[in-house]
């Protein structure tokens, strides 16, 4: 199936994992911001390192960490493996797992294996359906939200607001009228929560506030600092047509580090949410350049119920240290909570956390 610029969507997804994985697609000069942050230090913890206990819950279920595994793939042959190897992953840590865009799978019954096999392989974990903010626009029929649902037998479905990689995107859809409309439609039709991210350019406040008047139970920031996936599409644009980008020199060093930072974006949610008991009982997802424990430790701190990570997790994976990259995370968060005195994740959410000068 090719899209208007004769790209199949399997290259496209195909190109992503590549790009991700060997090029240069980091923000440049802008950060997560928590390197901002660090905890108060406690010389009288009160605890042994053995008392610290990383289980936590998300949408009312026990989860092993407070950590996630950020959508990412599907819909080609070779991410069957990839979905494989995080759901083994997802489950070995009981931790939840994002599937990526399932809009392929919509249109053609044989990518749907690359889906389903999360499932077979995470057989307990939370895992969740994903399409993005122009197909819920447009397209997306109560059948097509039942088959994604059914096919990974999902706890929810994501929904992701990419307005800016479908800018730099050679095949982008840019349409994003009535986006918050059928996202209303979508939360009061649908049997699981619905939970919106965005990949990279963060969520505002004022955008959450409309999200969570959408009915939206879950917001995923994924703020500015991490991956640019403005940087992605524009190096495939740049390669397909063998031309110079289409904006100008020099607002586009500033577009393509377009974005919240992460911690940003955490900082004014929190204020968000002391204004009503509804929008308090909202979950906050800390992403968009998460790539240790300490990064884990702050998002807490700063008021997200978990962290979750892409493109660093992808890597481990590549480099055959999935599991190792994962439980040294969780060695950070330990030692975090121990150096703070907190045995449980209830505890660190109350650490102080100090504006380094
Ligand atoms: C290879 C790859 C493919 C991705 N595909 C999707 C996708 O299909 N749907 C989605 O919501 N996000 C997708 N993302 C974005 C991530 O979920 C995440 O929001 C973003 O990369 C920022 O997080 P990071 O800095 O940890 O990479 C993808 C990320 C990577 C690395």
């Amino acid at each position: 199936m090719s899209d208007s610029t004769g790209n199949t969507i399997v290259e496209r997804k195909h190109s992503h994992v590549e790009i991700c994985l060997h090029g240069d697609v980091v923000f440049n000069g802008k950060t997560t911001g928590f390197e901002r942050f660090g905890f108060e230090h406690n010389a009288l913890p009160e605890i042994a390192y053995s008392d610290v206990e990383l289980s936590t819950t998300f949408l009312g279920r026990t989860i092993g960490a407070p950590l996630m595994i950020s959508s990412m793939t599907g819909g080609y042959s070779e991410a069957a493996t990839l979905n494989r190897r995080l759901a083994e992953a997802a489950e070995h840590f009981n931790i939840p797992l994002g599937v990526g865009s399932m809009r392929q799978a919509l249109e053609n019954r044989s990518h749907r294996e690359s889906f389903s096999i999360v499932r077979k392989h995470a057989p307990t974990v939370q895992i969740f359906a994903n399409i993005g903010a122009p197909e819920i626009a447009t397209k997306l029929t109560e059948s097509d939200v039942n088959t994604m649902l059914e096919m990974l037998e999902a706890d929810g479905l994501i929904v992701h607001l990419n307005a800016a990689q479908e800018l730099f995107q050679p095949e982008g859809n840019t349409n994003f009228r009535h986006v918050l409309e059928q996202l209303t439609l979508l939360t009061a039709s649908i049997p699981v929560p619905v939970i919106v991210k965005e990949v990279g350019c963060g969520i505002s406040a004022s955008a959450a506030r409309q999200l969570i008047e959408a009915g939206v139970k879950v917001i995923d920031v994924a703020g500015a600092g991490g991956s640019s996936w403005q940087k992605v599409e524009e190096i495939r644009y740049t390669r397909q047509f063998k031309q110079d980008s289409r904006f100008s020199l020099p607002a586009l060093e500033e577009l393509l580090n377009w974005g919240i930072p992460t911690a940003q974006c955490l900082l004014d949610i929190r204020a968000l949410k002391q204004e009503s008991p509804e929008f308090s009982a909202i979950e906050i997802i800390a992403s968009g350049g998460i790539h240790c424990g300490t990064d884990i430790a702050k998002s807490l701190a700063l008021g997200a119920q978990l962290a979750a990570s892409a493109r660093h997790i992808l890597k481990a994976l590549h480099e055959g240290a999935l599991e190792e990259t994962i439980a040294s995370w969780l060695n950070d968060l330990r030692a975090v909570m121990f150096l703070t005195g907190a045995a449980t994740i209830a505890e660190l959410r109350h650490k102080t956390l100090i504006t380094k000068p």
